[in-house]
């Protein structure tokens, strides 16, 4: 899971797609385009959304997106099409490029959708993109939960 600063939406990603996933086979982490956030915990606003809904985000760290999770990973999630740009520039190949997918066409194919930076707003955007997240990882969960 992968947005901009890996404190707000990718965070939450990270917490709500763990919680719907029971495969032993499938590892989650999320990680951020920027470095400007790297080593701090979420957003109080993302921990406190996740609270709410059961989910315990607290330990997570931000970190930036390297090169080296193209090899780690098999399905890249990204939040906006700016982070899509950023990450598919990283990619060495075309396998590399197709690992990275915009989270909400899981939910709208085909539509290329942002999920909102809620960094500068309130907490009803908080809100909204946590219920985004969760309608896209229900659907991410399936898959993998389906795929053994
Ligand atoms: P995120 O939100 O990409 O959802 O973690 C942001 C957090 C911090 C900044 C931008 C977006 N920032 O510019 O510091």
């Amino acid at each position: 899971m992968v947005c901009l600063g890996n404190i707000c939406r990718s965070p939450l990603a990270e917490g709500i797609l763990k919680s719907k996933v029971y495969s032993f086979k499938t590892f989650v982490d999320s990680a951020g385009t920027g470095a400007y956030h790297v080593g701090e915990k979420p957003d109080k606003r993302s921990i406190a959304i996740a609270k709410q809904n059961g989910i315990d985000i607290t330990d997570q760290k931000a970190r930036k997106f390297t090169k080296e999770d193209f090899k780690l990973f098999d399905l890249i999630y990204v939040m906006d099409n700016s982070n899509y740009n950023n990450v598919v520039s990283l990619a060495s190949n075309e396998v590399e490029k197709e690992k990275v997918k915009l989270i909400l066409n899981e939910v709208f194919p085909g539509e290329n959708l942002d999920v909102p930076d809620p960094y500068y707003g309130g907490d009803f955007g908080f809100k909204n993109v946590y219920n985004m997240l969760d309608e896209a990882c229900n659907i991410i969960a399936q898959q993998l939960n389906n795929n053994g």
